[in-house]
């Protein structure tokens, strides 16, 4: 499977932030993985221009999109217009929406299978709390979610997976290699029972303070097939270290 460097900028960037994406795509013309930008919903227009000009592979995407295609629904953004505006993929469920939204896993299940009617490949977050990790309910806090957020019918071509718990999100703190692991096997389990064998192809990416200087490490670990990467996004030169390291993994 070709794996994913997903880049999620939050609510970061002014159009002075797509000189960024100019300099990635000139170091890394034609990476060995796929290379995703998700910039919030103001550049998706004018970055999917910036590509074009580029001559670049960049893929772009959304951050969130709401359940309905259009309506009275002020300030949100539906799957059509990501998609209108030139976007292929689009975040659901991150941890920061459920936390400042309150987001149910049935609310991200809905965003996911209208970002898949329309077009879009979903993005579906995970993740466990610290206070669920020192409970010793990481796995069942995940599977929960993944039964809760993935749609029916979910393919490689439609879902993607991202594992982020919640208290390495911009903390410079990650869970040991172990752990990863441990969740990424048991969320491939969870998929291939619930999918069947197909669901192998799935991507699960690792997100929570990746870096240059652990992404090697965390690429190499089974089941994880790329990651999602805030902060580090944001600057060229550790963005294009992580796309460096995922092409060679
Ligand atoms: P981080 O964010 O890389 O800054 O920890 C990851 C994310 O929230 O997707």
């Amino acid at each position: 499977m070709r794996k994913l460097a997903a880049g999620n900028w939050k609510m970061n960037g002014l159009a002075s932030q797509l000189d960024e994406v100019a300099a990635l795509a000139a170091a890394h013309p034609d990476p060995a993985c796929d290379v995703l930008i998700c910039p919030p919903a103001t550049l998706v227009d004018r970055l999917a221009r910036k590509i074009v000009l580029l001559d670049s592979t960049i893929l772009i995407g959304g951050q969130d999109c709401h359940p309905k295609p259009s309506g009275a629904h002020t300030g949100d953004i539906s799957a059509a217009m990501l998609r209108d505006a030139g976007a292929t993929h689009v975040i659901v469920g991150h941890s920061e929406r459920r936390a400042d939204h309150a987001e149910t896993d049935a609310q991200v299940r809905a965003k996911a299978e209208a970002a898949v009617s329309q077009g879009l490949v979903a993005i579906v977050c995970i993740g466990e709390t610290e206070a669920e990790r020192d409970a010793g309910r990481t796995l069942d806090v995940v599977r929960g979610q993944l039964a809760g957020s993935v749609p029916a019918g979910a393919a490689p071509e439609t879902i993607v997976v991202a594992y982020e718990p919640v208290w390495a999100i911009g903390t410079g703190r990650t869970p040991t290699p172990a752990e990863i692991a441990e969740v990424h096997a048991d969320l491939r389990a969870r998929l291939v029972q619930r999918f069947g064998p197909g669901a192998s192809g799935i991507r699960l990416l690792y997100g929570g303070s990746v870096k240059p200087s652990n992404a090697a490490e965390i690429f190499a670990l089974p089941h994880v097939d790329g990651a999602l990467v805030g902060g580090a996004s944001l600057k060229a030169d550790d963005f294009g270290a992580i796309v460096a390291a995922l092409s060679a993994a």
